[in-house]
Parts: structure tokens; C-alpha cells; sequence
């Protein structure tokens, strides 16, 4: 029993000590091979024109840079963001995130507009004013008003 923890002991040191004096730490700053060979696995199999991956640690970042990404291809800085939807915590993301228990009294989300979520069974334009309500029964109950 005791050798045998000894040994896997062992080999996870031994694995540690490898990956160590290969690749301890990395981020988007560092240009080391293994991020290229990771993403270029990653987007082979992904279909059509999706070859672009930046590696990111959290969905808090990925949010945060596909907000960055938005306002920089389309020049516009507004964003519509839906009431009661999480979208990460960090302080780029707090006016996104709609969710009072996520939001504190101080300024945040600038330029970011919450809406509520269009809730076609129960909402204040779901049901008969939705025009593509599931709970609808026909095209003709729609438009007889
Ligand atoms: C829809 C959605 N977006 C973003 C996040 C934030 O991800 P992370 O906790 O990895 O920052 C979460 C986390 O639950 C999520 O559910």
C-alpha cells in the first residue's frame, strides 16, 4: 500500500518536474509554441472559415473580449444586454450581467442598456400580441382582433 502510493507520488512529481521544465505558465503575452499547436488542433475541427482562437481562462474574459471585439469591428459602443441573464462577474461585465444579485451600488456598464427578455408565454408582448408565440393556437386566433 505504501509503496504503491510512493510510486504514484513519484510519477506525478516526475510528471510536474517534465511539464515544469517544459511550460510552467502562459498567457496571451507569451508567444510559446504550445498555444499555436493547441489552437490549431482546436480549430481544425471546426468547420468553414473558423480558424481564429484566442485562448482565454474564464467565460467572464471571453465575454469581456467578445464585448471588446464588438465595439471595435462595428466602431458603435452601445450594447443591449437582456434582463436576468448572467454573463460573467468581472467589473467590464457587471452592467451586463442584469441580475440584481450581481449588481452593486456604484457606476457600471457604461453604454450598456438592459432590456427585458421578450418572454413569449408570460410576458407583457408574449401570448396572442407575439407574433411568433408557441402558445398560439393558429395564424387565424392571431389576427383576429
Ligand atoms: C452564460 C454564462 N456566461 C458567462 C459566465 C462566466 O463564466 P466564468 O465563471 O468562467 O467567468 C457564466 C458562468 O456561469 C455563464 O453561465
Amino acid at each position: 500500500m505504501f509503496s504503491s502510493s510512493l510510486l504514484q507520488y513519484r510519477r506525478v512529481v516526475a510528471a510536474l518536474d517534465k511539464q515544469m521544465r517544459t511550460l510552467w505558465h502562459t498567457s496571451n503575452i507569451y508567444l510559446h509554441p504550445g498555444i499555436h499547436e493547441y489552437a490549431t488542433k482546436l480549430t481544425d475541427k471546426l468547420p468553414g472559415d473558423l480558424k481564429v482562437a484566442y485562448i482565454v481562462n474564464s467565460g467572464s474574459e471571453a465575454n469581456d473580449l467578445a464585448m471588446l471585439m464588438a465595439r471595435l469591428y462595428t466602431g458603435n459602443y452601445d450594447i443591449i444586454s437582456l434582463r436576468s441573464a448572467y454573463h460573467g462577474g468581472s467589473p467590464y461585465l457587471q452592467g451586463l450581467t442584469a441580475i440584481s444579485t450581481w449588481n452593486y451600488k456604484f457606476p457600471r456598464g457604461f453604454g450598456i442598456h438592459n432590456t427585458m427578455n421578450p418572454d413569449v408565454f408570460r410576458g407583457p408582448y408574449g401570448g396572442h400580441k407575439c407574433r411568433d408565440t408557441p402558445n398560439d393556437v393558429s395564424y387565424e386566433s392571431r389576427n383576429q382582433e
